[in-house]
């Protein structure tokens, strides 16, 4: 199989945020409740009328600088998220030519990727193989998603907890056969569906029942069992990373840094704990952020790789988790 590299990494954030003392005037919260239970204290929002596949864009641009890749070079787009800019997929308005905020790769192939906020390492997944296969050489996986799209504001049990964000990662082909996703390990549980999920609610077509096909029916606001969410994590988290450690071959003292799905502080530490990994080897951006779904893992990689404190050739023990329910997690060695 042909050898796979993360070459490069980048971000992108909406400059407007909200802290929470912010959403304290919304709802009846306080700085100190949403701060000691979750480790949260600002949250970045898209602005009326910002798109997700403008900083999608901006994310990959910033990847392929580092990578030092040409747009035109890859071959795929693979998009983790949850609330694309349109239904019919975001991958594309990333990849499109000539057009707007998008990186004009011309001959990418790209499409979307729904798994909440598992979608970055699922998508992370998915490029390496197309890259094992030798299929192609060069892959973009984002993580992107605006979830205030589908908060509910007045509900103050979600309201605190999610941000927008996108992050994005280059993978590229290499000779030597190693492959920089060391050991993985995916799994799914739908029947938890019901504590964690954005439904589409309404009648959506009747046929010709009076006539008419009606076009009532929208998406509804993220609706989240939160206890149940949090205790499914907690057990979830290390038992994943330790399948994918024992895929990869390896040992919990091997990881350099963990590089989990931020939601939430105590989450963290509860798998950091488990798994043995001290506090500072714990990536962390959770208290600027909030969830940022599947954008919190590249975006948390990126200002890390940045700030110098992942090194090349480290190991990252990465984990999503949330609805689907979904979970996933990659070793990987930047
Ligand atoms: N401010 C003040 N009080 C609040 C707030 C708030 N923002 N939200 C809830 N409360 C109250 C509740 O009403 C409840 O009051 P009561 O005891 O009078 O009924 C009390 O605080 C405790 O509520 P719990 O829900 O038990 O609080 P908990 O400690 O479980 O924390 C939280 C809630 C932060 C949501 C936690 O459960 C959590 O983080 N769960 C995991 C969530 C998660 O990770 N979700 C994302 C997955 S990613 C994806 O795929 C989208």
């Amino acid at each position: 199989a042909a050898g796979v590299r993360l070459a490069g990494v980048g971000s992108s954030v909406p400059e407007k945020f909200l802290t929470n003392s912010d959403l304290a005037q919304l709802v009846d919260t306080s700085d100190d409740w949403i701060t000691s239970r979750t480790g949260i204290k600002k949250r970045h929002i898209l602005s009326e009328g910002e798109s997700l596949g403008s900083h999608a864009s901006a994310a990959c641009l910033r990847a392929l600088d580092m990578a030092g890749v040409a747009a035109e070079d890859v071959d795929l787009i693979v998009m983790a998220t949850s609330s694309p800019d349109d239904l019919f997929g975001s991958a594309t308005t990333v990849q499109a030519c000539g057009r707007g905020q998008a990186i004009r790769a011309s001959r990418a192939a790209a499409f979307d990727l729904t798994a909440a906020c598992s979608g970055f390492v699922m998508g992370l997944v998915t490029g390496a193989q197309y890259i094992r296969a030798g299929t192609y050489k060069t892959v973009l996986v984002i993580g992107a998603d605006a979830l205030s799209r589908y908060i509910d504001w007045r509900d103050r049990s979600t309201c605190i907890l999610f941000g927008d964000a996108c992050g994005a990662v280059v993978m590229t082909a290499k000779d030597d056969g190693s492959c920089a996703l060391l050991g993985i390990d995916m799994h799914s549980d739908g029947t938890g569906m019901r504590h964690l999920n954005c439904a589409f609610a309404g009648e959506g077509m009747k046929p010709l029942s009076n006539g008419h096909a009606s076009d009532e029916g929208s998406y509804s606001n993220l609706h989240m069992n939160g206890q149940e969410v949090f205790k499914f994590a907690v057990r979830a988290v290390p038992t994943v990373i330790e399948a994918a450690l024992a895929d990869a071959g390896m040992e919990k003292q091997q990881i350099d840094w963990l590089v989990m799905h931020q939601a939430n502080m105590r989450i963290m530490s509860a798998a950091a704990d488990r798994l043995g990994v001290p506090a500072e080897r714990v990536v962390s951006n959770l208290a600027q952020y909030g969830n940022t779904s599947a954008a919190s893992i590249p975006l948390a990689l990126d200002e890390a790789v940045r700030r110098g404190d992942i090194k090349p050739g480290e190991v990252l023990a990465m984990a999503g988790f949330g609805a689907g329910l979904t979970w996933a997690s990659a070793i990987v060695r930047w």
